[in-house]
């Protein structure tokens, strides 16, 4: 890829201070993009100061929330490309809080879909979608044909906003794609909660020598994605225009059992304990037993493939944090 293929681009990052927003405009700064990062610095996401240390005097940050539609107009106007981070991320969350889940992830992203429409030359807009749009799945790998039957409020108002984003490029031909990713872990993940972020969570505990609590007998199974590798999916496809339109999957497309992540954490650490506890009644109910997906697609359109293996990766995320958990246990307000 061109190195400065960002030069005199402006680009907007919603959710700009969390785990993957930053970890973004990191890419962007150093491909030659002038940046603005937006963020709410909501409770209780990932929103952190330390994240784009090195970068702060490269972007301008402005502290807003994409559902205040008059500042979204005049950000939106101003960019060429806008990756879409900003989201309730909680899946129990939009389970207690239905309606707050709807006006940030639909009504926020319907903000900036209609601003776009009534440009002359709108921005390329990459949406973050979830695999919490897809439910149980009905085969393995998930790939871009299955069926979705979310199961809880979050991934039914993340497949609206998708939705929504495809409509608007059918409709208006507006330049939106929907990457739906999976279980993204690596540094500058928020390390305060368990909610969300689940190895970086479990990472934290054990670092603080505190146990790590897995619910049931932990043979549930998720695809892990490293950072750099999301970040990259992002880049690649806001760069190339075949990808208009049209939703992919980002996932390492490696299965893997719960338990054995726990495993490989505690042995990267080099100490933990795990304690086994029957799942909360809340958690069962939308748990889901297995997931991996194909990447097929998103490798036949931009020449996308994941990079880094789960140990490579967990590896990468202890070196981090051996440096700046601190940061992540008591983060500064903004
Ligand atoms: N991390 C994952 O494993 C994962 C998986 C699937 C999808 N996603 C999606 O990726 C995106 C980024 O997630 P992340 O992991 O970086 O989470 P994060 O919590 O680190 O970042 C989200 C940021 O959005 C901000 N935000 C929330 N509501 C806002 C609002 N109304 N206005 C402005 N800012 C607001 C928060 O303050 C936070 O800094 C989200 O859309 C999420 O749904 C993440």
């Amino acid at each position: 890829m061109n190195s400065m293929v960002f030069q005199e681009k402006n680009v907007l990052i919603t959710g700009g201070l969390g785990f993957i927003g930053s970890s973004i405009a990191r890419e962007v700064v150093a491909l030659g993009g002038n940046v603005t990062l937006l963020d709410a610095c909501l409770e209780p996401y990932g929103w952190n100061q330390a994240n784009i240390q090195e970068i702060q005097n490269r972007v301008r940050f402005i502290k807003g929330d994409i559902r205040d539609q008059q500042l979204m107009d005049r950000l939106t106007r101003e960019s060429d490309y806008v990756f879409h981070m900003a989201a309730q991320v909680g899946r129990e969350i939009s389970m207690e809080q239905p309606v707050l889940d709807t006006d940030v992830n639909c009504i926020g992203t319907l903000h900036l879909l209609e601003t776009a429409r009534s440009m002359q030359k709108p921005p390329k807009i990459i949406f973050a979608g979830s695999r919490g749009q897809v439910g149980e799945p009905q085969y393995l790998p998930v790939d871009e044909d299955h069926p979705d039957h979310p199961t809880d409020i979050y991934g039914i108002n993340k497949l609206a906003a998708e939705k929504y984003c495809l409509l608007y490029n059918h409709v208006y031909d507006l330049p939106v794609t929907s990457l739906r990713l999976n279980n993204v872990y690596g540094p500058r993940c928020q390390m305060h909660a368990g909610f969300y972020g689940i190895l970086n969570w479990f990472m934290s505990n054990t670092m603080q020598d505190k146990p790590i609590t897995v619910y049931g007998k932990g043979t549930q199974t998720r695809d892990y994605i490293y950072i750099d590798d999301v970040v990259q999916a992002f880049i690649q496809t806001a760069v190339i225009p075949e990808t208009n339109g049209q939703m992919y999957y980002v996932g390492s497309g490696k299965e893997t059992v719960f338990i054995d992540m726990v495993r490989e954490i505690i042995r990267v650490v080099g100490k933990g304990k795990i304690e086994y506890v029957p799942f909360p009644e809340s958690r069962e109910k939308i748990d889901i037993k297995r997931f991996v997906v194909s990447t097929k697609k998103l490798e036949q359109s931009t020449g996308w493939k994941a990079q880094t293996d789960l140990l490579t990766g967990i590896e990468r995320t202890f070196s981090y944090y051996q440096s700046f958990l601190n940061d992540y246990i008591h983060r500064e307000q903004v």
